[in-house]
């Protein structure tokens, strides 16, 4: 396992996109509105609004300053505007209940408006380093191919994916946002939802999807 994530680190370490939310230091408010952005929209899309909303309100008291039609606005065409409008109440929660800070901790964070068990998780791990087990859609397929021999992963996740992500994190505290990142980044860029692009992928020889023979997945792929 040890060699599966220093080569998936690796691979991250040279080939990640460069995305302003994940630079060394941003703040929990920076990596949270980025997660709110990111549930539905894809990367190079959010980018520009993430820019301008990040410039415009750079703390969650800023936006919570503004009215709701503000925030819609600016929210612009990245669609499911229902974000925005938790967005902006969950920026009124953490400027009244955390003196505006967003909260470290999953529980805290999983009361807020708009944030479940990833968006918290993620918040939790890539803001605050925290050890915890994220799991997007990125990650569930990685994880079904390399650890599970399937082509994808069930339509709905179940239980036991969670037990096998926690299983599979490194254990040094320290590794697990990177180990999270770096597994993310991989089901977005090379194992991806079709064509995934196995020639180019670091740990090829250690995939279980690969050793039973690319087996087809049993139902229709839906998006990326
Ligand atoms: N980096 C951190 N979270 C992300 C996400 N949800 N999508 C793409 N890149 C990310």
């Amino acid at each position: 396992m040890q060699e599966i994530h220093q080569q998936i680190n690796h691979w991250y370490q040279r080939n990640a996109r460069d995305l302003p939310w994940r630079r060394p230091g941003v703040s929990g408010w920076a990596v949270m509105v980025s997660e709110f952005m990111l549930q539905q929209t894809p990367v190079v899309r959010v980018l520009p609004v993430w820019e301008q909303w990040m410039h415009r309100w750079p703390r969650p008291q800023d936006l919570a300053a503004e009215p709701l039609s503000e925030a819609l606005k600016a929210w612009g065409r990245l669609g499911y505007p229902r974000r925005a409008m938790r967005l902006h109440a969950a920026a009124i929660e953490i400027t009244t209940q955390y003196n505006g800070e967003v909260p470290e901790t999953e529980q805290q964070l999983r009361a807020l408006p708009g944030v479940g068990e990833y968006t918290a998780a993620a918040i939790a791990c890539f803001a605050y380093g925290q050890r915890t087990v994220v799991v997007d859609t990125n990650i569930r397929r990685v994880h079904a191919r390399l650890f599970g021999g399937m082509a994808l992963p069930e339509p709905n996740p179940r239980a036991s994916e969670f037990a096998r992500a926690k299983q599979v994190q490194p254990e040094e505290h320290s590794s697990a946002n990177l180990w999270n990142i770096s597994v993310m980044e991989l089901g977005a860029l090379i194992c991806t939802a079709r064509s995934p692009k196995c020639d180019a992928c670091p740990v090829y020889e250690h995939c279980a999807w690969i050793k039973a023979g690319q087996p087809a997945p049993h139902y229709a792929p839906k998006g990326q």
